[in-house]
Protein backbone atom coordinates (compact mmCIF):
# COMPACT_ATOMS: atom_id res chain seq x y z
CA UNK A 1 0.00 0.00 0.00
CA UNK A 2 1.41 3.37 -0.80
CA UNK A 3 1.70 5.72 1.60
CA UNK A 4 -0.49 7.96 0.66
CA UNK A 5 -3.00 5.32 0.35
CA UNK A 6 -2.03 4.25 3.73
CA UNK A 7 -2.93 8.21 5.08
CA UNK A 8 -6.56 8.00 3.48
CA UNK A 9 -7.30 4.69 5.35
CA UNK A 10 -6.02 5.79 8.38
CA UNK A 11 -8.21 9.13 8.06
CA UNK A 12 -11.10 7.40 6.99
CA UNK A 13 -10.87 4.97 10.71
CA UNK A 14 -10.23 8.22 12.54
CA UNK A 15 -13.34 10.40 11.09
CA UNK A 16 -15.46 6.59 11.43
CA UNK A 17 -15.20 6.68 14.80
CA UNK A 18 -15.04 10.30 15.65
CA UNK A 19 -18.24 10.66 14.02
CA UNK A 20 -20.09 7.62 14.51
CA UNK A 21 -20.54 6.51 11.24
CA UNK A 22 -20.64 2.89 8.95
CA UNK A 23 -19.85 2.33 5.45
CA UNK A 24 -21.66 0.05 3.66
CA UNK A 25 -20.40 -1.12 0.18
CA UNK A 26 -21.74 -2.50 -2.83
CA UNK A 27 -19.57 -5.57 -4.65
CA UNK A 28 -18.98 -3.49 -7.61
CA UNK A 29 -17.03 -0.48 -5.49
CA UNK A 30 -13.88 -0.84 -6.40
CA UNK A 31 -11.33 -3.02 -4.52
CA UNK A 32 -10.02 -0.25 -1.77
CA UNK A 33 -13.59 0.83 -0.97
CA UNK A 34 -14.53 -2.60 -0.33
CA UNK A 35 -11.73 -3.14 1.64
CA UNK A 36 -12.46 -0.49 3.98
CA UNK A 37 -16.43 -1.10 4.21
CA UNK A 38 -18.02 -2.13 7.94
CA UNK A 39 -20.24 -4.13 5.00
CA UNK A 40 -20.09 -5.76 2.06
CA UNK A 41 -23.26 -6.89 -0.09
CA UNK A 42 -25.84 -7.10 -2.35
CA UNK A 43 -28.94 -4.53 -2.40
CA UNK A 44 -31.01 -7.09 0.05
CA UNK A 45 -28.13 -7.76 2.70
CA UNK A 46 -27.49 -3.54 2.42
CA UNK A 47 -30.79 -2.56 2.67
CA UNK A 48 -31.46 -4.73 5.97
CA UNK A 49 -27.92 -3.31 7.36
CA UNK A 50 -29.25 0.39 6.38
CA UNK A 51 -32.52 -0.57 8.50
CA UNK A 52 -31.19 -2.12 11.59
CA UNK A 53 -27.69 0.41 12.21
CA UNK A 54 -28.03 2.61 15.07
CA UNK A 55 -25.19 4.65 13.60
CA UNK A 56 -25.46 8.65 12.96
CA UNK A 57 -24.09 8.92 9.51
CA UNK A 58 -24.38 5.93 6.85
CA UNK A 59 -22.19 6.45 3.83
CA UNK A 60 -22.84 4.49 1.29
CA UNK A 61 -20.90 3.18 -1.43
CA UNK A 62 -22.95 2.22 -4.02
CA UNK A 63 -25.59 3.92 -6.62
CA UNK A 64 -28.21 6.16 -5.66
CA UNK A 65 -31.35 4.17 -5.55
CA UNK A 66 -29.41 2.22 -2.75
CA UNK A 67 -28.55 5.10 -0.66
CA UNK A 68 -32.10 6.61 -1.00
CA UNK A 69 -33.37 3.03 -0.36
CA UNK A 70 -30.91 3.44 2.88
CA UNK A 71 -32.56 7.19 3.48
CA UNK A 72 -36.13 5.57 3.30
CA UNK A 73 -35.36 2.84 5.69
CA UNK A 74 -34.24 4.67 8.02
CA UNK A 75 -34.41 8.37 8.34
CA UNK A 76 -32.41 8.70 11.69
CA UNK A 77 -29.39 8.55 10.04
CA UNK A 78 -27.98 10.93 8.15
CA UNK A 79 -27.17 9.15 4.72
CA UNK A 80 -24.24 10.04 2.63
CA UNK A 81 -22.50 8.87 -0.71
CA UNK A 82 -19.44 10.04 -2.38
CA UNK A 83 -21.23 10.83 -5.56
CA UNK A 84 -24.32 12.13 -6.37
CA UNK A 85 -24.25 11.58 -10.17
CA UNK A 86 -23.78 7.68 -9.62
CA UNK A 87 -26.81 6.65 -10.83
CA UNK A 88 -27.78 3.51 -12.76
CA UNK A 89 -29.08 3.20 -16.37
CA UNK A 90 -31.72 0.30 -14.78
CA UNK A 91 -32.90 3.30 -12.64
CA UNK A 92 -33.43 5.89 -15.17
CA UNK A 93 -34.41 3.26 -18.08
CA UNK A 94 -38.01 4.10 -15.59
CA UNK A 95 -39.14 7.57 -15.71
CA UNK A 96 -41.88 8.53 -13.12
CA UNK A 97 -44.78 10.08 -15.46
CA UNK A 98 -44.51 7.89 -18.28
CA UNK A 99 -44.28 4.60 -15.86
CA UNK A 100 -47.28 6.39 -13.99
CA UNK A 101 -48.97 6.36 -16.75
CA UNK A 102 -48.44 2.90 -17.83
CA UNK A 103 -50.08 2.07 -14.61
CA UNK A 104 -52.76 3.76 -15.26
CA UNK A 105 -53.54 2.06 -18.04
CA UNK A 106 -53.21 -1.62 -16.23
CA UNK A 107 -54.84 -0.59 -12.67
CA UNK A 108 -55.75 -4.13 -12.37
CA UNK A 109 -52.27 -5.18 -12.24
CA UNK A 110 -50.52 -5.83 -9.31
CA UNK A 111 -47.03 -3.37 -8.91
CA UNK A 112 -43.52 -5.17 -8.37
CA UNK A 113 -40.74 -3.19 -9.00
CA UNK A 114 -36.75 -4.24 -8.93
CA UNK A 115 -35.29 -2.24 -6.30
CA UNK A 116 -33.41 -0.60 -9.22
CA UNK A 117 -35.65 2.27 -9.21
CA UNK A 118 -36.04 5.92 -8.00
CA UNK A 119 -38.15 6.66 -4.54
CA UNK A 120 -40.98 8.08 -6.69
CA UNK A 121 -41.06 4.28 -8.74
CA UNK A 122 -41.37 2.92 -5.38
CA UNK A 123 -43.86 4.79 -4.24
CA UNK A 124 -46.10 4.23 -6.81
CA UNK A 125 -45.49 0.13 -6.06
CA UNK A 126 -46.91 -2.27 -4.54
CA UNK A 127 -43.82 -4.37 -2.93
CA UNK A 128 -40.52 -4.28 -4.04
CA UNK A 129 -37.89 -7.03 -5.07
CA UNK A 130 -33.93 -7.62 -5.16
CA UNK A 131 -32.66 -10.18 -7.28
CA UNK A 132 -31.65 -12.51 -4.44
CA UNK A 133 -36.00 -12.35 -3.49
CA UNK A 134 -38.17 -11.75 -6.96
CA UNK A 135 -38.68 -15.22 -7.36
CA UNK A 136 -39.87 -15.70 -3.44
CA UNK A 137 -41.79 -11.74 -3.54
CA UNK A 138 -43.40 -12.58 -7.01
CA UNK A 139 -44.58 -15.76 -5.65
CA UNK A 140 -46.19 -14.16 -2.54
CA UNK A 141 -48.53 -12.09 -5.20
CA UNK A 142 -52.28 -13.56 -4.95
CA UNK A 143 -52.62 -16.21 -7.58
CA UNK A 144 -55.83 -13.73 -8.95
CA UNK A 145 -53.98 -10.46 -9.43
CA UNK A 146 -52.05 -9.94 -13.04
CA UNK A 147 -48.57 -8.31 -12.59
CA UNK A 148 -46.58 -5.05 -13.57
CA UNK A 149 -43.08 -5.84 -13.74
CA UNK A 150 -40.39 -2.96 -13.30
CA UNK A 151 -38.30 -2.27 -14.57
CA UNK A 152 -35.74 -4.50 -15.90
CA UNK A 153 -37.19 -6.74 -18.41
CA UNK A 154 -34.32 -9.62 -17.96
CA UNK A 155 -35.14 -10.03 -14.37
CA UNK A 156 -38.53 -10.24 -15.38
CA UNK A 157 -38.37 -12.66 -17.81
CA UNK A 158 -36.27 -14.78 -15.74
CA UNK A 159 -38.39 -14.93 -12.80
CA UNK A 160 -41.53 -15.41 -15.17
CA UNK A 161 -39.39 -18.89 -15.81
CA UNK A 162 -39.20 -19.51 -12.32
CA UNK A 163 -42.22 -18.65 -11.14
CA UNK A 164 -44.41 -19.80 -14.18
CA UNK A 165 -46.03 -16.61 -13.68
CA UNK A 166 -46.84 -14.10 -16.08
CA UNK A 167 -45.65 -10.93 -16.36
CA UNK A 168 -46.20 -7.65 -17.58
CA UNK A 169 -42.74 -6.12 -17.57
CA UNK A 170 -41.27 -2.72 -18.57
CA UNK A 171 -39.00 -2.84 -21.16
CA UNK A 172 -35.78 -1.41 -18.91
CA UNK A 173 -32.31 -2.96 -18.96
CA UNK A 174 -28.96 -2.27 -17.63
CA UNK A 175 -26.49 -1.03 -19.79
CA UNK A 176 -23.52 -3.47 -18.13
CA UNK A 177 -25.27 -6.82 -18.04
CA UNK A 178 -26.43 -6.06 -21.57
CA UNK A 179 -22.69 -5.59 -22.90
CA UNK A 180 -21.68 -9.21 -22.64
CA UNK A 181 -20.64 -10.73 -25.99
CA UNK A 182 -22.25 -13.95 -26.44
CA UNK A 183 -20.16 -15.17 -29.52
CA UNK A 184 -16.94 -14.44 -27.00
CA UNK A 185 -18.82 -16.11 -24.12
CA UNK A 186 -19.10 -18.91 -26.03
CA UNK A 187 -15.31 -18.76 -27.30
CA UNK A 188 -14.28 -18.69 -23.63
CA UNK A 189 -16.32 -21.81 -22.75
CA UNK A 190 -14.85 -23.16 -25.65
CA UNK A 191 -11.26 -22.60 -24.23
CA UNK A 192 -11.75 -23.16 -20.88
CA UNK A 193 -14.21 -26.60 -21.08
CA UNK A 194 -14.00 -27.04 -17.21
CA UNK A 195 -15.22 -23.22 -16.33
CA UNK A 196 -18.54 -22.90 -14.77
CA UNK A 197 -20.39 -19.91 -16.76
CA UNK A 198 -22.41 -18.20 -13.85
CA UNK A 199 -24.40 -14.89 -14.30
CA UNK A 200 -26.59 -12.22 -12.71
CA UNK A 201 -30.32 -12.60 -13.48
CA UNK A 202 -30.04 -9.04 -15.43
CA UNK A 203 -28.17 -10.54 -18.06
CA UNK A 204 -30.02 -11.03 -21.67
CA UNK A 205 -32.29 -14.82 -21.68
CA UNK A 206 -29.76 -16.21 -24.66
CA UNK A 207 -27.06 -15.52 -22.09
CA UNK A 208 -28.46 -16.65 -18.67
CA UNK A 209 -29.82 -19.84 -21.12
CA UNK A 210 -25.37 -21.02 -21.55
CA UNK A 211 -25.13 -20.22 -17.45
CA UNK A 212 -24.81 -22.82 -14.92
CA UNK A 213 -25.97 -20.84 -12.12
CA UNK A 214 -27.55 -17.79 -11.72
CA UNK A 215 -28.35 -15.37 -8.66
CA UNK A 216 -27.40 -12.35 -7.35
CA UNK A 217 -24.61 -10.90 -6.48
CA UNK A 218 -24.10 -12.68 -3.12
CA UNK A 219 -25.54 -15.58 -4.16
CA UNK A 220 -23.09 -15.82 -7.24
CA UNK A 221 -20.37 -15.46 -4.12
CA UNK A 222 -21.83 -18.33 -2.15
CA UNK A 223 -22.33 -20.77 -4.56
CA UNK A 224 -18.45 -20.82 -6.23
CA UNK A 225 -17.85 -21.76 -2.70
CA UNK A 226 -20.10 -24.85 -2.90
CA UNK A 227 -19.13 -25.60 -6.29
CA UNK A 228 -16.73 -28.37 -6.84
CA UNK A 229 -15.73 -26.55 -9.78
CA UNK A 230 -12.33 -24.42 -9.67
CA UNK A 231 -12.86 -21.97 -12.48
CA UNK A 232 -15.88 -19.82 -13.68
CA UNK A 233 -16.69 -17.29 -15.74
CA UNK A 234 -18.21 -14.48 -13.78
CA UNK A 235 -21.24 -12.28 -16.59
CA UNK A 236 -21.93 -9.67 -13.83
CA UNK A 237 -19.89 -6.72 -12.95
CA UNK A 238 -16.02 -7.15 -12.84
CA UNK A 239 -15.82 -5.65 -8.93
CA UNK A 240 -17.42 -8.98 -7.20
CA UNK A 241 -14.29 -11.18 -8.50
CA UNK A 242 -12.76 -9.14 -5.97
CA UNK A 243 -14.47 -10.92 -2.94
CA UNK A 244 -13.94 -13.82 -5.16
CA UNK A 245 -10.40 -13.89 -5.47
CA UNK A 246 -9.90 -12.96 -1.63
CA UNK A 247 -12.09 -15.55 -0.10
CA UNK A 248 -11.35 -18.35 -2.94
CA UNK A 249 -7.36 -17.75 -3.67
CA UNK A 250 -7.05 -21.19 -4.78
CA UNK A 251 -9.94 -21.02 -7.47
CA UNK A 252 -9.78 -19.38 -11.16
CA UNK A 253 -12.35 -16.29 -12.10
CA UNK A 254 -12.58 -15.22 -15.28
CA UNK A 255 -14.61 -11.69 -16.49
CA UNK A 256 -17.49 -12.94 -18.81
CA UNK A 257 -15.84 -10.53 -21.94
CA UNK A 258 -18.10 -7.55 -23.25
CA UNK A 259 -18.92 -6.83 -26.71
CA UNK A 260 -15.86 -4.44 -27.43
CA UNK A 261 -12.55 -3.92 -26.33
CA UNK A 262 -13.28 -1.49 -23.48
CA UNK A 263 -14.58 -2.06 -20.10
CA UNK A 264 -17.90 -2.38 -20.48
CA UNK A 265 -18.43 -4.82 -17.97
CA UNK A 266 -17.79 -2.24 -15.07
CA UNK A 267 -20.30 -0.31 -14.04
CA UNK A 268 -19.55 3.51 -15.12
CA UNK A 269 -21.54 4.59 -12.17
CA UNK A 270 -20.44 2.52 -9.18
CA UNK A 271 -17.04 3.46 -10.31
CA UNK A 272 -17.72 7.18 -9.96
CA UNK A 273 -16.55 6.55 -6.00
CA UNK A 274 -13.27 6.27 -4.92
CA UNK A 275 -11.15 6.66 -2.05
CA UNK A 276 -10.45 10.05 -2.06
CA UNK A 277 -14.51 10.96 -2.55
CA UNK A 278 -15.15 8.38 0.70
CA UNK A 279 -12.70 10.52 2.78
CA UNK A 280 -13.68 14.12 1.61
CA UNK A 281 -17.23 13.01 1.91
CA UNK A 282 -16.87 11.81 5.51
CA UNK A 283 -14.86 14.90 6.39
CA UNK A 284 -17.58 17.11 5.10
CA UNK A 285 -20.92 15.21 5.75
CA UNK A 286 -21.72 15.80 2.05
CA UNK A 287 -23.04 15.02 -0.10
CA UNK A 288 -26.42 13.81 2.06
CA UNK A 289 -29.66 12.53 0.33
CA UNK A 290 -32.67 13.98 1.00
CA UNK A 291 -36.66 14.00 0.40
CA UNK A 292 -39.60 15.06 1.64
CA UNK A 293 -41.51 12.98 4.10
CA UNK A 294 -43.82 12.31 2.16
CA UNK A 295 -42.61 10.51 -0.83
CA UNK A 296 -40.13 8.73 1.95
CA UNK A 297 -43.12 7.37 4.08
CA UNK A 298 -45.07 6.61 0.45
CA UNK A 299 -41.77 4.96 -0.93
CA UNK A 300 -41.40 2.93 2.79
CA UNK A 301 -44.78 0.65 2.50
CA UNK A 302 -43.69 -1.26 -0.32
CA UNK A 303 -39.85 -1.92 0.91
CA UNK A 304 -41.59 -2.62 4.11
CA UNK A 305 -43.84 -5.41 2.12
CA UNK A 306 -40.68 -6.70 0.54
CA UNK A 307 -38.78 -7.26 4.13
CA UNK A 308 -42.11 -8.90 5.23
CA UNK A 309 -42.27 -11.28 2.36
CA UNK A 310 -38.75 -12.00 2.14
CA UNK A 311 -38.07 -13.08 5.90
P1 LIG B 1 -27.48 -7.31 -6.46
O1 LIG B 1 -28.63 -6.99 -5.58
O2 LIG B 1 -27.49 -8.70 -6.99
O3 LIG B 1 -26.19 -6.99 -5.78
O4 LIG B 1 -27.58 -6.41 -7.77
C1 LIG B 1 -27.47 -5.03 -7.77
C2 LIG B 1 -27.18 -4.48 -9.09
O5 LIG B 1 -27.22 -3.30 -9.32
C3 LIG B 1 -26.86 -5.40 -10.16
O6 LIG B 1 -26.52 -4.68 -11.29
FE1 LIG C 1 -27.44 -0.10 -12.41
FE2 LIG C 1 -26.40 -1.85 -14.08
FE3 LIG C 1 -24.79 -0.35 -12.58
FE4 LIG C 1 -26.26 -2.31 -11.45
S1 LIG C 1 -24.59 -2.55 -12.93
S2 LIG C 1 -25.99 -0.23 -10.68
S3 LIG C 1 -28.12 -2.20 -12.71
S4 LIG C 1 -26.17 0.38 -14.21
Amino acid sequence: MTNQKHDLFAEIARLKKEKNAIILAHYYQEPDIQDLADEIGDSLALARAAQKTQAKIILFCGVHFMAEGAKILNPQSKVLMPDLRAGCSLSDSCPPEQFRAYRNQHPDHFVVSYINCSAEIKAQSDVICTSSNAVQIVNRVPKDRPILFAPDRNLGAWVEKQTGRKLLKWQGACIVHETFSQRKLIDLQVRHPDAELIAHPECEPELLQLAHFIGSTSALLGYVGKSAKAAFIVATEEGILHQMRKNHPEKFFIPAPPNHACACNECPFMRLNTLEKVYTTLRDESPEITMTEDLRLRALRPLERMMEWSH
